[in-house]
Order: structure tokens, then sequence, then C-alpha cells
């Protein structure tokens, strides 16, 4: 992924096999001797936070899909049994409900890193449109694993959405027949969703190995935006950054464990301990907090498919902005009017989420729609204006200068900022 390997079999196994298979080289130049920019910040450790995440989640689920009854008579009942009879079966399924939650919260943290630093523009747009697939592939997989406790907010919210497909003409009807597997949200909608669900996630291992060989081609960006040029603007892989993540992942673990062994039920909704039942409506119907923002966005719109429209086009448009942001500066640390805008975005993006578990009525209709026509507007109208009229501000003239002053050297900085020494790759 990172050029031709440097790396030398010593054992005359090694020297066999990696002549065969070089395995081993590939590793070694991807992840040990890969030359990172030096000036990374910890929004850079989301990415391997996320990959842990993704093999927690397929680990957890497998060992629960071993108890699990992919049934409607029985779904509910073997979640229950998997809760109280089997040995450590609650400590699984809250890590694997839990798990969700925080690996939303990384891909949030990762994309807004993505957002703020232009990580999405030239040379790596590629990466980015890969990036959005497996966001989306994340929010189906999330979606239909809700759906498999076969309790009422699993249930009708199956329902909920299921049935905005109908909105789509001519084939909208024929579509949601097919997801149901029959004229209603019942046993082989189930069935089909479980089957999904075990699958989507080894996709999405898929084309994780597709974005990290497809950022592996220019190498990471960095908060100054530059590219790096020579070898004093980058440190190896390891140990610099294997430690960085390392601490990141153990912090992260801790949060996650947290909410998986005292607030457990904190994200979830009381109303998933009760049986789907097609005959009782819940009061409110409300998703898992990471769809909230595109759930507000859907109910800002009162036309069906307007707003299914609206909803997917939010993610959609992501796919296009490399295109849309026109600044020839990326990272937004020098781009002084861009960062008032980008906090206004990410300010829209929580308060949809807060306005997508409020009922959708009076003044939360409102601002609904101007936090919707806002976070279209940032997109079609900021971006690309932006880039047009501002003044960024002077760039570093190298990554090395950016961390270690115009001097270049570590001493320059004041005691204790940068003491690496420039360690060759
Ligand atoms: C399972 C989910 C994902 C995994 C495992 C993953 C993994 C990674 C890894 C390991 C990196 C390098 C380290 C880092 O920059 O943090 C990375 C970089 C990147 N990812 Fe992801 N990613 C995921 C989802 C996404 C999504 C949803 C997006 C955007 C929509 C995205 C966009 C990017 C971009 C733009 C970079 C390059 C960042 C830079 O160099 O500044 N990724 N990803």
């Amino acid at each position: 992924m990172s050029g031709p390997s440097t790396y030398v079999p010593k054992s005359a196994f090694g020297k066999w096999f990696e002549s065969r298979l070089p395995i081993v080289g590939l590793i070694h130049s991807s992840f040990v001797v890969f030359p990172n920019p030096r000036n990374l910040n910890y929004l850079w450790t989301f990415g391997g936070i996320l990959a842990f995440m993704l093999v927690a989640q397929i680990v957890t689920g497998v060992v629960l899909a071993m108890h699990y009854t992919p049934h409607a008579t029985m779904a509910f009942a073997s979640i229950e049994s998997i809760m109280r009879d089997v040995n450590y079966g609650w400590m699984i399924r809250y890590l694997h409900a839990n798990g969700a939650s925080m690996f939303f919260i990384a891909v949030y943290v990762h994309m807004f890193r993505g957002f703020y630093y232009g990580s999405y523009k030239a040379p790596r747009e590629i990466l980015w449109i890969l990036g959005v697939i497996i966001f989306l592939l994340m929010m189906a997989t999330a979606f239909m694993g809700y759906v498999l406790p076969w309790g009422q907010m699993s249930f009708w919210g199956a329902t909920v959405i299921t049935n905005l497909f109908s909105a789509i003409p001519v084939v909208g009807e024929t579509i949601v027949t097919y997801l149901w597997g029959g004229y209603s949200v019942d046993n082989p909608t189930l069935n089909r969703f479980f089957s999904l669900h075990y699958l989507l996630p080894f996709m999405i291992a898929g084309v994780v190995v597709l974005h990290i060989w497809a950022l592996h081609v220019p190498g990471s960006n960095n908060p100054a935006g530059i590219e790096k040029k020579t070898e004093k603007d980058t440190l190896p892989f390891h140990p610099y950054f294997t430690v960085k993540d390392a601490l990141a992942l153990v912090c992260f673990l801790m949060v996650y464990v947290w909410f998986a062994f005292y607030i457990p039920n904190f994200l979830g909704h009381a109303d998933n301990y009760i049986e789907a039942n097609a005959a009782v409506t819940p009061a409110h119907i409300v998703p898992e907090w990471y769809f909230l923002p595109f759930y507000a966005i859907l109910r800002a719109i009162p036309d069906k498919l307007l707003g299914v429209l609206a909803m997917f086009g939010s993610i959609a448009i992501m796919l296009f902005l490399p295109w849309l942001d026109t600044s020839r500066v990326r990272s937004g640390r020098y781009r002084p009017v861009f960062q008032v805008f980008f906090a206004l975005f990410a300010i829209t993006c929580v308060l949809l989420g807060w306005l997508g578990a409020k009922p959708p009525e009076g003044g939360y209709v409102l601002a609904s729609r101007i936090c919707t026509a806002y976070y279209f507007a940032y997109f079609i109208i900021v971006l690309p204006l932006l880039g047009l009229f501002e003044t960024p501000k002077a760039l570093p003239a190298s990554i090395a200068e950016s961390v270690l002053g115009k001097s270049g050297s570590a001493h320059a900085m004041p005691q204790g900022a940068a003491h690496e020494p420039n360690t060759k790759a």
C-alpha cells in the first residue's frame, strides 16, 4: 500500500514465505515504516479506533448470533434469555448495543475532522467517497440490527422507515413489499434483516480495506493541510503513531465500558423492552440517537417524497463535497471565515439531532426547517462561494515548520513542545 517494501526477512522460512506471499512486507511498509505527517493531532486517532470498533462489533455480534433466534415469535424471548440465562450474555449484548453508539460517536468525530481539515479535497476524493459509502453501510447495518430484538421500537421504527420507500413514484410500493417480504413488517422482514445485519459488517470491512488503500497512496492529510515534502515532515508509523493510537484507544474504551457496565440502557429506549405488537403504536416513535439529525430533516419537509429525498440527499451531497468546496487552502486552520460557517454547521447538526427527538409540532418544525436549510446551504452555497471570496492566512512552508518553527529545530520551541528526533523511516 505504500510503495516497494523495505522489509528484509531474517529467517530462511521468512525468505521462502515472503517470496511467495509478501504479506509481512505489506504490513511492514503500511504500518511500521509508513511515513506519517509529524504534526497529526489526536483527531487522527479515530480511524484506528473505528477499525477496532468494527472488529469488536463483529466479534460480539457473532457470539450473540449463536444464541439469538430470528423468528417473530421467539426473537424477543431469545434476547431475554441471552440477558438472563446465557453466561455473560448480558455483557456481550450490552457491549454490542453500546458498541454501535460508540462506533457512531467515533465516525462523527472522524467525519467532522475531515470536514474541518479539508481531508476530502484532492488527491483524497476517492478515500472520502469510500468513507461516505462506509457511512451508508453503517447506517443500514445499525438500522437492521435495532429491529432484531423485536421490541416495540424495533417494530415501529422498521415500519416507519421501510414505509418511506413507498413515496418513490411507480416502483415504491413494490420495493416496500420486497423489503417486508409480505404486506407488513413481520417474520420474513425479521429474517431478511437478520441475514443482512450479519452480512453488511463484512462488506464494511471490505470497503475499509479499500479506504486504507486509498489513504496510503497520498498518505494522511494533516492539521496544516499541506503535503509532506521531505523526510523531515514525517515520522515512521511505528512507534510514534502506534503508541499514540493505542493511548487514544484505551481512553475511548474507558468511556465505552463505562456506558456498557454502568449506564447500559442510557442510550436506548424503554419501549424496546416491550415485545413488538402490531396493534399498539407507541406514543412517540424515535430512532436511535445517531439517526436523529437525518430524521429531523425528513420531518422538516411537509411532503413525504420530498422529505425522503432531502433525508437521503443530506448524505448523498457529501459525495460531491470535494468539488463543492472551491478553496485552494485545505485546512480550516488557515480559513478564518470558513471557521465561522463551519462552527455554525456543527451547531446546526447538533440542533437537528435534538430536534429529531422532539414531537413534529409548532416551533420545533420551524427550527427544523431553518436548520435543514442551513445544512444544505452550507454545501451548495457557502463552500462554493467561500473558496472564491475568502482570503486565507499564510500557510507554513512545510509540515516541519508548522510544528518546529522556522528554524526547523525542536529547540526553537517552548520547553516540552517537541522533542522527537527526526527519525528516518
Ligand atoms: C468503519 C468505518 C471507518 C474506518 C474503520 C475508517 C478507517 C480510517 C483510518 C484507519 C484512517 C487513517 C487514520 C485517520 O486518519 O484517522 C482513515 C482516514 C480517513 N477517513 Fe476513514 N474510516 C471509516 C469511516 C470513514 C467515513 C464514514 C468517512 C467519511 C465520510 C471517512 C473519511 C476518511 C478520510 C477523509 C480520511 C483521511 C483523513 C486524513 O488523512 O486527514 N472514514 N479512515
